[in-house]
């Protein structure tokens, strides 16, 4: 990228990444602008440490880098959460629990938990939306919860406990009026990893064996003891996968247990209800 001026590195970085609006939603990134920026200045000159970092980003995304870890950052229920390699990018699809829990009505002052939050894009979410909860998060990852702390901190939230741990055990002896849980659900054989971002995402976010269901499987066996009475769990699964999990639910004393599919009609949540043994 030899020109300096703005207008010539959009088009060249246009024609390098044949995609106009990642070229810009880079570049604007690189030079701390929003789009518009592009337009209004095309004549500027950019500095030798400008070019150079679009450049970088250029040749990133070149080799399949997903956007959301070269800004950093990804929307969710119309917050901004930062993420980097150690996170799962939030899904747009996951939004929908964000909208089952508001339609379950919980009390004014429950206690949720979010098992497996990578960027805490779910239970941060709930802590925003409902300021009298107690949001507990967790997750296996030390490097994900790093992530998800800055986002407690940048959202200036103060209801939210946060513990690293395997599944439900950080929270052994407590009990709360949900648990949700976005846990790792793609079979260690799927083709599906080697391609676009999942390429890049850590494959503990991602990867479970038993078929994808091992741990949501421990999770729903665990789920009992940590639910109080009239408690609710909510999972979002794989498309295949829906059937299985109902049966589980099930099998450990849910009732109430419901399947939801999200707006592309593929199968997405499976919700359950302790209601005791
Ligand atoms: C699919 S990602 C979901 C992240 C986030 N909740 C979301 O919806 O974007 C799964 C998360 O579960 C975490 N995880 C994987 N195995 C776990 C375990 N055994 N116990 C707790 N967390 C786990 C991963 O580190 C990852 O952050």
């Amino acid at each position: 990228m030899k020109a300096a001026r703005l207008k010539d590195i959009l088009a060249t970085a246009t024609d390098k990444l044949q995609h106009r609006l990642e070229a810009e939603v880079l570049i604007a990134h690189a030079l701390q602008k929003d789009r518009t920026y592009l337009y209004a200045h095309d004549q500027a000159q950019l500095s030798d440490d400008q070019l150079s970092h679009i450049h970088q980003l250029i040749k990133r995304r070149q080799l399949g880098e997903p956007i959301a870890y070269l800004l950093e950052k990804r929307d969710f229920y119309g917050r901004s959460f930062k993420v980097t390699s150690a996170t799962l990018i939030p899904r747009p699809e996951t939004e929908m629990i964000i909208d089952q829990v508001k339609a379950l009505r919980l009390p004014h002052h429950a206690k949720v938990l979010d098992v497996g939050t990578g960027s805490g894009c779910i239970g941060l979410t709930l802590a925003a939306e409902y300021p009298d909860w107690t949001v507990c998060v967790s997750d296996c990852s030390k490097e994900a919860l790093l992530v998800c702390q800055h986002n407690r901190q940048a959202l200036d939230l103060t209801n939210v406990v946060m513990h690293q741990g395997d599944l439900l055990l950080p929270w052994r002896g407590q009990t709360f009026d949900l648990v949700v849980a976005n846990l790792p659900y793609i079979a260690p054989d799927d083709p599906h990893l080697n391609q676009g971002d999942l390429r890049h995402e850590p494959a503990t976010a991602l990867v479970a064996d038993e078929a994808g269901l091992s741990l949501i499987r421990q999770l729903i066996e665990q789920a009992p003891q940590y639910l109080n009475l009239g408690g609710y769990l909510i999972l979002e699964h794989g498309y295949d996968q829906q059937a299985e999990l109902k049966k589980a639910l099930q099998n450990h004393g849910l009732t109430e247990i419901q399947g939801l599919q999200d707006l592309a009609g593929h199968d997405r949540l499976v919700m359950g209800r302790w209601v005791g043994a």
